[in-house]
């Protein structure tokens, strides 16, 4: 188990742990760093033993000439169980720079969702897209220049919306970091893995990995696979939570020890260096002569984490019919709508599908929520059209769907044994009960298509004459309750 492609082939993480026969461990034998384990916990972590102060947070003078400094990410007052902060022990604090500057406008980024902005689109129907094009090796785009906007709601000023974006790279970001002072990102690496340098300390993730940075933590990506791509689920006013398990009890979906924060690692370099800040949606930098990436300690609950999805227990039915996908939550970002989530994070990933009597394929459906799907490896069976691993599909709100006449007929009529499905795949969703609009840049993209109607038209009704025949028979019974006086609601077929 060495590369992230022997990992896209097990049917979950237990597996590499062969029973017991090797010693355990917690992270992919190709990621280099250590981590901290849970979700929601105060962590704390030191570079140099000694440093981080005890019993106090501020103190007079700290260790090496220090500066103490606080992330407060919560209203001060913000209840106990909400309440998120760190505190940081740095070279220099993050105010030590040279001004702002603005910069040109990144045209494949949207922040403003709401109609009256010219440049979204809105779509009644079914919309997909092929895999987005990597960079060009004759240009070199990071992070933050591959950064394009796909779909959203809301807009960032309000603190309260959602935006979904890709990235494209195939540069690693140079002496650059990248703040976003908007929201949330939970990134979703579909093609090579991110080395991710944070205030925090290191993260390494691979494609199968999700990491979330937090507003206004910094971070520098480096690309060491090469060209990169994948997606990005961004939040306003909102940060990513474990969903409630109710009848599942303590464990199952995702749990909270398997997520993974970094630990303290400070470096001193002393050159120029540009801190990019997303405000607005627009892009401002500043320069400083050194790096931003000097924390020596720092405890808090306000941390860059990362999950590995392979650990992700899945949990079905095991009887009849279809749980609802929300059994496939991993992270879910709560809007102002206690009863609707803002975002929530699903995975569809191997499992056993094992109900009995039950139409196996994703049954017809339409429903509130906005859901635009993504592929991170393999093949996903649930789509009514051509989706493939870095492209992209997506419905809005009670848009109906579902698979195709020749897949109902033979899901119908087969009775397939218990069976594990998914396998060598995971497909995502960034689901919300948002209206999603479309961006300019996804809306023209020569990638996009519109799912073609036709492959449902030819649905048939199997027993079509049967029924026209109890129609007739349903007619009369109901013509002559009706005259007897009977309301319509008591006459049934
Ligand atoms: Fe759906």
């Amino acid at each position: 188990m060495a590369t992230t492609e022997d990992y896209q082939s097990i049917f979950h993480w237990a597996e590499t742990q062969k029973d017991g026969d090797i010693p355990s461990f917690k992270t992919r034998k190709n990621d280099p760093y250590t981590y901290q384990s849970g979700f929601g916990n105060t962590f704390e972590s030191e570079a140099i033993p000694g440093t981080l102060p005890y019993g106090q947070s501020n103190p007079r003078k700290v260790r090496f000439g220090l500066y103490a400094e606080q992330m407060t990410a919560t209203a001060f007052v913000a209840p106990r169980a909400h309440n998120k902060n760190a505190y940081l022990y740095r070279v220099r604090p993050a105010v030590a720079h040279q001004g702002f500057t603005d910069m040109p406008d990144n045209k494949d980024t949207e922040s403003c969702f709401l109609p009256l902005n010219p440049k979204i689109h809105v779509s009644p129907t079914q919309l997909a897209w092929l895999p987005f094009e990597l960079p060009k090796d004759t240009e070199k785009v990071d992070f933050i220049d591959g950064l394009k906007t796909l779909a959203g709601s809301g807009d960032p000023t309000l603190r309260d919306g959602i935006a979904t974006h890709v990235y494209c790279a195939n540069t690693s970001m140079n002496k650059r970091a990248f703040v976003n002072s908007d929201g949330d990102f939970l990134i979703v690496p579909q093609q090579g893995a991110l080395d991710i340098q944070t205030e925090f300390g290191p993260l390494y993730v691979q494609p199968g990995e999700i990491v979330v940075i937090q507003r206004g933590q910094r971070f520098r990506i480096d690309l060491p696979d090469g060209p990169s791509r994948g997606y990005i689920l961004e939040v306003w006013g909102s940060n990513f939570d474990l969903p409630e398990l109710g009848p599942l009890g303590a464990n199952g979906l995702a749990n909270k020890r398997d997520f993974l924060t970094p630990m303290a690692a400070f470096e001193i370099i002393e050159e120029q260096w540009n801190v990019v800040y997303k405000l607005g949606g627009k892009f401002f930098q500043s320069v400083q002569q050194h790096s931003p990436f000097d924390v020596v300690a720092w405890h808090g609950n306000y941390v860059p984490y990362k999950y590995d999805l392979t650990k992700f227990v899945n949990v079905g039915s095991i009887s009849v019919d279809h749980i609802d996908p929300s059994i496939f939550c991993v992270l879910t970002a709560p809007s102002r709508d206690p009863t609707a989530p803002l975002a929530d994070f699903l995975i569809f990933s191997p499992r056993w599908d094992v109900a009995s009597q039950t139409y196996r394929p994703p049954y017809y459906h339409r429903n509130s929520a906005s859901e635009l799907m993504g592929l991170i490896y393999g093949n996903y069976g649930g789509r009514s059209d051509s989706f493939q691993p870095g492209g992209v599909s997506f419905e809005s709100g009670f848009v109906p769907h579902g698979v195709s006449y020749p897949e109902w007929k033979k899901a119908s009529e087969t009775a397939p044994p218990e069976m594990k499905i998914s396998e060598g795949a995971i497909a995502i969703m960034f689901e919300s009960c948002r209206a999603f609009t479309i961006t300019d840049w996804a809306w023209n993209s020569e990638k996009k298509h519109e799912h073609d109607p036709t492959m449902w038209d030819d649905l048939v009704a199997p027993q079509l004459e049967l029924l026209k025949k109890l129609q007739v028979e349903h007619k009369r019974k109901y013509v002559g309750t009706a005259r007897k006086g009977l309301g319509s609601g008591e006459c049934v077929v």
